[in-house]
């Protein structure tokens, strides 16, 4: 995924998630609240209701008790006198009084007078008979002779409307007893009455009886138990509407009916509304805010990378690094591409550097080419110059010393003597110089042939022997048992150098008593040789220098016939010229020494199948 797709879908998601978050926010906080505030408004519609369903009981009874406590009706009671009905139980107390129901008692619990009446119709109807028998069985709206109270409530009676009673005792205008006898005044709450009461108070308004509420489908789960009979259920039925219930008692104190109420939602739509404006104005916004991100990371950033990569990537295509990158503004993009461009300079000087010191190593090895060769012809010619002069000098000395021209006296043989010394001591320094030049010009060929190892050592051993023997050494050879009769491939003459370079070496460093022992075995795959002596020993630091050309150690070897320091260097040159290693031990000054030096065994392998493949005649 490339840096802008993941940018574009970082921006996208903060956005979306910042949509999410405020959308859940709005949802569950804001909408919570106004179903609590809706929920509220409606319980108060609810008790509102109940308390002016209490304010219309209260004008009822108020107009009771006008009539309860009067004297007129407090005689009317006892004696029964036809014109106090005549005069006033006439149509207009029906309908000025709104009343349905008219019952006087007397205090044995006879009915004096009663009538029912229709106000929509204004006829007189039949009063129920169940009435009566709620009334009589009741016993608590007909009253005693010294009760003083009011009863009032809704009476359920099958067939009618809930019937408003309110029942008072008879009593004098100046609301003295004893009571005569019981008034009870009855208002049907039909369905004009209701549709009245929502139009005040402009709620939609129930009443249903507490029964048929509680067995009615949907409302199973609105119960109101023995508990909450008190209580106020609210209810949203669905989007557009909220009930609220609450229980009414009846004159028996009984649950006897259900108060409804129904509201529209306009809290809930209004709150639903403003959340939908406000999510859909907070998206506009992440939207454009988006866009203007994602539109200012192109311009910033992401199409410059893209355009920096790609330059980049052309640059390390075309391999060029003189190319560049274009430098615009100041910020980390710019400065990158400057980076870039610096370090893509500072390869290129590196480059033309390299190119210039190449030119001049191919100089200097043409040059040091030339020059070896010449040294080469310089050294091989001096050596000829040289050496037939030597042999002159040397054949004249030597018969000198003969004495075949004549005795000569002391100080002439003593000079005789040296003549010969310093010119074998030159003569061995110019044949070891002649050799050195010829194995770094690479003119030495070696004569690779196949010699008994045990031959080649004690050939060897022989050479030197006289000389170990007259300094008073004691010079052993040990060969390894299962090595006696075996073949090595090497050239003869420059085995047999290296040999007498290493043991002259030993002899010469090795006090009179002292040992060199010569020791040859096969380890690890190849043949080991070594030259172990008892003498001066060498030190760490001169370890590492023996090996060069004319390289002596000075100390110590004092009193010693003279070397060249080209012993150690040519055997070593001879040594990897037969694809072996050569090295010193030695645990310091006055120990002894022990050289060693090895010679592939597999050259012996490659002759004797060369010389197998020459038998067959191939
Ligand atoms: N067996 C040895 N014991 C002690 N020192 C040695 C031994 N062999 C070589 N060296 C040291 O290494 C030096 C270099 O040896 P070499 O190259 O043979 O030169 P040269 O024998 O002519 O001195 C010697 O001068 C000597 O100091
Ligand atoms: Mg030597």
């Amino acid at each position: 995924m490339t840096i802008r797709s993941k940018s574009i879908v970082a921006i996208v998601l903060t956005f979306t998630c910042i949509l999410v978050t405020l959308f859940m926010i709005c949802r569950f906080l804001l909408l919570n609240n106004l179903i609590a505030i809706e929920t509220q408004n409606t319980r108060q519609d609810v008790e509102r209701i109940e308390k002016t369903i209490g304010y219309i009981t209260t004008n009822l009874a108020h107009a009771t008790a006008d009539w309860a406590y009067w004297d007129d009706t407090y005689n009317f009671i006892q004696n029964k006198d036809p014109s106090y009905i005549e005069t006033n139980l006439v149509e207009s107390t029906f309908t000025d009084l709104e009343l349905n129901l008219i019952l006087f008692i007397d205090k044995d619990g006879i009915a004096v007078y009663s009538k029912a009446f229709d106000l929509d119709l204004k006829k007189e109807i039949q009063v129920p008979s169940e009435v009566w028998t709620q009334i009589s069985e009741g016993n608590t709206l007909i009253k005693s002779a010294s009760s003083t109270s009011e009863t009032s409530g809704f009476l359920l009676v099958d067939g009618f409307p809930p019937i408003l009673l309110v029942s008072l005792p008879i009593l004098t205008s100046d609301d003295t007893g004893p009571s005569q006898g019981t008034l009870i005044f009855g208002r049907f709450f039909d369905a004009k009455n209701l549709d009245q009461l929502s139009n005040i108070t402009s709620v939609s308004i129930s009443l249903t009886t507490y029964k048929d509420f509680t067995s009615r489908n949907g409302y199973a789960s609105i119960n109101f138990s023995a508990k909450n009979e008190n209580e106020i259920i609210i209810k949203p039925i669905n989007d557009d509407t909220i009930t609220g219930y609450t229980v009414i008692h009846d004159v028996y104190k009984n649950a006897g009916l259900v108060l409804g109420i129904e509201l529209p939602r306009s809290i809930y739509h209004e709150g639903q509304k403003s959340i939908t404006y406000i999510l859909i104005s907070i998206s506009s916004v992440c939207v454009v805010f988006g866009l203007i991100a994602v539109i200012e990371a192109e311009k910033q950033g992401l199409s410059r990378l893209k355009r920096l990569a790609n330059t980049v990537e052309r640059i390390a295509n075309s391999g060029k690094i003189s190319g560049r990158i274009s430098t615009v503004g100041k910020d980390e993009i710019s400065s990158l591409g400057a980076n870039i461009n610096r370090m893509l300079a500072s390869m290129q000087r590196s480059e033309d550097a390299i190119s210039e010191r190449a030119e001049h190593l191919q100089v200097a090895v043409v040059e040091a080419q030339l020059a070896n060769q010449a040294k080469t012809e310089f050294l091989s010619g001096v050596s000829h110059e040289l050496r037939t002069p030597l042999t002159a000098i040397i054949g004249m000395a030597q018969l000198l010393q003969k004495k075949y021209y004549g005795v000569l006296n002391e100080k002439q043989s003593e000079y005789v003597q040296d003549i010969l010394e310093s010119s074998s001591h030159l003569l061995s320094l110019i044949n070891d110089v002649l050799d050195l030049a010829k194995i770094e010009a690479g003119k030495t060929k070696l004569e690779m042939d196949q010699y008994s190892i045990r031959e080649l050592i004690g050939s060897s051993v022989l050479i030197v022997k006289e000389n170990a023997v007259k300094k008073g050494l004691h010079l052993t050879v040990e060969i390894a048992e299962e090595i006696l009769n075996q073949n090595v491939v090497v050239d003869k003459r420059r085995f047999r150098q290296i040999m007498i370079n290493l043991m002259s070496n030993s002899i010469k460093f090795t006090e009179p008593g002292g040992k060199v022992v010569v020791t040859a075995a096969i380890k690890r795959g190849v043949l080991e040789v070594g030259i172990a002596d008892t003498g001066i020993g060498i030190s760490p630091e001169e370890q590492e220098k023996i090996f060069d050309a004319f390289y002596q150690v000075y100390s110590g070897t004092t009193g010693k016939s003279p070397g060249t320091g080209l012993g150690l260097s040519l055997a070593k040159r001879l040594v990897e010229q037969h694809d072996g290693k050569i090295w010193v031990e030695s645990e310091g000054i006055g120990k002894g020494s022990c050289f060693s030096f090895t010679i592939s065994l597999n050259l012996a392998k490659q002759v004797s199948e060369g010389s197998e493949k020459k038998a067959l005649g191939e």
